[in-house]
């Protein structure tokens, strides 16, 4: 596009988008052929020459090219711009062999498109300086929002960063799920008991599954915006499923991860397309034997489950993801090598994504993370040789 003809246009969208590069409007077609679809196949429960590995926050502070990108700029201006976005992306690709890439994004871009307004704030992480109080509060969303419109500028990283990967791996888009979304909209930023959030589950039930089918709503939308865009996979994020009790989370949350999966996939299949789809319900575990049979490939796992038994838990349905504590970074390698060990002899080596249990810490060594991925690659290669 960016040629001849097309030299005119990008440069009236270069004037009236200064940050944005020449480069940015990239179709998402044409995608450069992959070349390593362990991570794929893996989803699928299909053989893999190794287990494939990627971490949550791969794109991180742990990393200082990182730091550095982001120094002085405002955390959700990053989000909006693709370039940004696709080089965050980018560079823990350049230091470790992952077996795929997440996009950098961030799952609090939902409420701002429904009209909230999110701030970063250092040292204390996501804020909403107007959090939703009361029911009526409903009445100030933007219930219908223009997903296309109002998230584009993440269809369009997405897109980017498709092509700049160049078929190296896959690419993985995400979304928060809607319990953890709504969490985040009514306590107003992090919190340890979830009090507020809670409060609106046993005081206004209704109003709750209104926000929550709302919340489905654009979520369904937005995951098939970035297939898309070229997303190959997807992973939903309920980070707060842990403060939730099985009946809480058998009402509010999982007949809503349930309703994604199954109309995002209804959708896809009358296009002829078939995307793996990942739920991590973090601390989530009584809800285990569920979430295997909720039309997720993949189930991701925090690391208070033992291996072995979460296999037995979920019965060969799913291909599992996780779960190595990442504080067991903080270990010198020798160890952290037998972790990995113990861990890959618990889940075996098929249908089985290596993650850690949660995200990446600032404070974590990237050499530890190098070896984390080299033990995992080092050891399934062992393991499947023996077979
Ligand atoms: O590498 C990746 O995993 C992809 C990018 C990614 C980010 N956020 C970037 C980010 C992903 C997948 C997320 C999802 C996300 N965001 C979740 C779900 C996963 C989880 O952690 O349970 C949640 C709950 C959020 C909300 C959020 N955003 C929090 C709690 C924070 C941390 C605040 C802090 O100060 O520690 C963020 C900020 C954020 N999102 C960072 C990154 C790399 C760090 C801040 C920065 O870069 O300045």
């Amino acid at each position: 596009m960016c040629r001849y003809v097309g030299y005119g246009f990008c440069l009236y969208q270069f004037l009236k988008h200064p940050s944005l590069p020449f480069h940015f409007n990239f179709s998402p077609k044409d995608f450069p052929k992959l070349k390593n679809d362990a991570f794929l196949l893996a989803c699928r429960g299909q053989e893999t020459p190794h287990v494939p590995v990627w971490c949550m926050r791969q794109a991180g502070r742990y990393l200082p090219e990182f730091r550095e990108s982001r120094a002085g700029k405002d955390f959700f201006a990053t989000c909006r711009s693709p370039a940004a976005c696709c080089e965050l992306t980018l560079q823990p690709l350049r230091r470790f062999p992952f077996d795929a890439a997440i996009i950098f994004s961030d799952i609090l871009v939902i409420p701002q498109a429904m009209g909230m307004d999110v701030q970063m704030v250092a040292g204390k992480g996501p804020t909403f300086p107007e959090p939703l109080k009361e029911p009526e509060d409903l009445l100030l969303l933007q219930s219908k929002v223009d997903v296309n419109k109002e998230l584009d500028y993440v269809f369009k990283a997405i897109t980017l960063t498709r092509h700049k990967l160049e078929g190296k791996v896959p690419l993985i888009g995400f979304t928060g799920a809607p319990w953890t979304l709504m969490a985040y909209m009514i306590e107003g930023g992090g919190s340890t008991t979830q009090s507020k959030a809670k409060r609106w589950l046993y005081r206004h039930p209704e109003a709750s599954h209104q926000l929550l089918k709302m919340l489905t709503d654009i979520i369904v939308e937005y995951l098939l915006g970035q297939v898309a865009a070229g997303a190959q996979a997807l992973q939903v994020f309920e980070s707060h499923a842990g403060c939730l009790g099985p009946a809480e989370f058998q009402e509010f949350s999982l007949p809503y991860l349930r309703d994604i999966a199954r109309k995002v996939k209804d959708q896809l299949k009358e296009s002829g397309q078939d995307v793996p789809m990942i739920v991590f319900a973090k601390d989530g575990h009584y809800g285990l034997e569920d979430l295997s049979q909720s039309h997720y490939e993949v189930v991701g796992l925090d690391w208070t489950i033992d291996p072995r038994s979460a296999r037995e838990r979920t019965g060969g349905k799913v291909s599992l993801q996780g779960n190595m504590d990442p504080c067991a970074l903080y270990a010198p390698k020798e160890r952290i090598y037998e972790i990995v060990k113990k861990m890959l002899e618990g889940f075996g080596t098929r249908g089985y994504i290596a993650n850690l249990g949660h995200g990446l810490y600032p404070d974590m060594d990237p050499e530890n993370v190098g070896a984390f991925v080299e033990a995992v690659h080092a050891h399934s290669r062992h393991l499947l040789n023996l077979k």
